[in-house]
């Protein structure tokens, strides 16, 4: 099992461009399920969580193939370029109250422009070609599902192209009770026999048929909920009409891609989406969306360490509510002009600077476009060194706080009460062995770390890998201290 290392106290400096999008890619992969065609996905990320859904549909009858660099299967999407952006002055939250914060200063080059979620990546990223050439396999195993609750997106195209799917009930995690209730309550708003059998959801239906659609819960939307059913919903018989769909960037992902193998869905990253149901889908081309979380967790490691960080293919829309609160703590970010002549700015170049004293201030988790549970771990390491006390509330997981006893043991000064943990600022954090325990708490773990005086070692690295590609040659990039090594203590 392996471990990194870290010598806290060094300033990060350079650049790095931010991989495609995990949270995008897994629903993604799913959607090939729906087409007996080749679906080429572009910018896949390398990581374990990508390598056990490769696993899950090779299981189901799809082959896999990774190509580097680019190599057309099926013709690309057809997309119009616009001209970039030039380089601009900009405070982060503009116009709103937390702009006063923000520092003006010039961008370090030209960010990567109007470029956006369509459009053509850089031709040396990888390439992955999934293939279905078996459809008679429609079960998803319990030992791949319980590595990876994700593989749950394979419900709904399984269930919407063969008619049938057993797919394993997802279990409990370190995050807290993740149920599939709304999951199950779309696919059978459109028509689908559902059931539970020795720990597998049996589904089954000759054709779905549209239905309007309700995912509201006790704590939002689904993300994958609504991936499934929108999925399903694209080949089912009429118009599905979901409403309180998730609004999530990597939702759009999913229906970019969908519409490009030829669905009719209107209204994704709304509330309210639109799907007028086809006979069948074909293959597509498709790059998948930077992802916002990494980039959200190395503009954090960048804050706390007083960096100067340039990241490019950065999804800045996507992170608007992450700029906001990082304004209100005194984090300079330079972003391209935005004269708001552009919907979706997915791929630009940001640099983030902090040289003085963090401000507290208050974080609540929200569904999308609101701060992401994704980044709350993340946001309480840097505020752990804030001038003050900050409240951080979790709207989406009440339960997702395992990293606060372990910034315990670095010094930091936490006071948890339910779903809200009162973060006192401390002058300085101590080095110390700590656990990871989930993907985003070890990542949390990794900028407490960074920041720390002396040696951090953050046990139990396997949960990065899921969701960080190389994070310890990305951060070694910008100037970490931190190492890999063999860990014989968790053994
Ligand atoms: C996605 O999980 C992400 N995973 C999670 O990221 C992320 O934390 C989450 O969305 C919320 O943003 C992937 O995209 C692979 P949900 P998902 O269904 O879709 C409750 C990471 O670290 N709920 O939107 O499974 C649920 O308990 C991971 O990358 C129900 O009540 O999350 C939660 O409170 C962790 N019934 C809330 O809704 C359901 O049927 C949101 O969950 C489904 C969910």
């Amino acid at each position: 099992m392996d471990a990194f290392t870290i010598q806290g106290g060094k300033r990060l400096r350079g650049s790095l461009r931010i991989h495609g999008s995990k949270n995008a890619s897994l629903p993604l992969m799913a959607t090939a399920l729906l087409t007996d065609e080749p679906v080429v996905l572009r910018d896949v990320p390398q990581l374990s969580d990508i390598q056990n859904m490769v696993r899950l549909l090779e299981s189901l009858g799809c082959t896999a193939a990774w190509r580097t660099p680019h190599s057309a299967v099926v013709p690309r999407i057809v997309v119009k370029t616009k001209t970039p952006a030039g380089a601009a002055k900009v405070a982060v939250g503009a116009g709103s109250s937390a702009s006063s914060k923000g520092s003006t200063r010039s961008l370090p080059r030209a960010g990567s422009g109007s470029i956006d979620a369509l459009l053509a990546p850089p031709e040396d990223v990888s390439e992955l070609t999934l293939h279905v050439t078996d459809p008679a396999r429609s079960q998803a195993d319990y030992k791949i599902v319980r590595t990876m609750r994700a593989s749950i997106c394979t419900l709904g195209p399984l269930l919407a192209k063969r008619g049938y799917a057993r797919v394993s009930m997802p279990g409990g995690c370190n995050i807290g009770a993740r149920p599939v209730d709304l999951h199950i309550r779309g696919l059978r708003a459109l028509g689908a026999k559902i059931t539970l059998d020795q720990g597998y959801i049996v589904a089954e239906a000759k054709r779905l048929t549209g239905a309007r659609v309700f995912l509201g819960g006790p704590f939002g939307s689904t993300v994958l909920g609504t991936a499934n059913v929108m999925s399903a919903a694209a080949l089912a018989k009429g118009t599905t009409i979901i409403e309180s769909a998730a609004c999530e960037p990597e939702i759009e992902d999913v229906a970019n891609l969908l519409n490009a193998m030829g669905a009719k869905i209107s209204g994704a990253g709304t509330p309210r989406i639109v799907i007028e149901g086809v006979d069948e889908l074909h293959g597509a081309d498709y790059t998948v969306m930077p992802d916002r979380i990494e980039a959200g967790t190395y503009i954090m490691a960048a804050a706390v360490t007083n960096g100067d960080v340039v990241l490019e293919n950065c999804p800045i829309d996507s992170l608007t509510a992450v700029f906001d609160r990082l304004a209100e703590v005194g984090v300079d970010i330079e972003l391209p002009k935005d004269d708001c002549s552009r919907s979706n700015r997915m791929r630009e170049t940001i640099r983030i600077a902090s040289a003085r004293r963090l401000d507290p201030v208050e974080v609540v988790t929200q569904p999308h476009p609101g701060f992401p549970t994704d980044l709350q771990a993340q946001i309480m390491a840097l505020l752990c060194l804030a001038d003050g006390n900050s409240m951080i509330t979790e709207k989406i997981y009440p339960d997702r706080f395992m990293h606060t006893a372990e910034l315990l043991r670095m010094g930091a000064s936490i006071t948890r009460s339910g779903p809200t943990a009162m973060v006192t600022g401390v002058r300085k954090l101590v080095g110390a062995p700590v656990m990871a325990s989930d993907l985003r708490a070890s990542a949390g773990l990794v900028i407490a770390g960074l920041a720390a005086s002396g040696t951090t070692t953050v046990h139990r690295v396997y949960h990065l890998d899921r969701g960080y590609e190389c994070m310890e040659t990305c951060l070694q990039q910008l100037g970490a201290e931190i190492e890999r090594i063999d860990d014989k203590e968790t053994e």
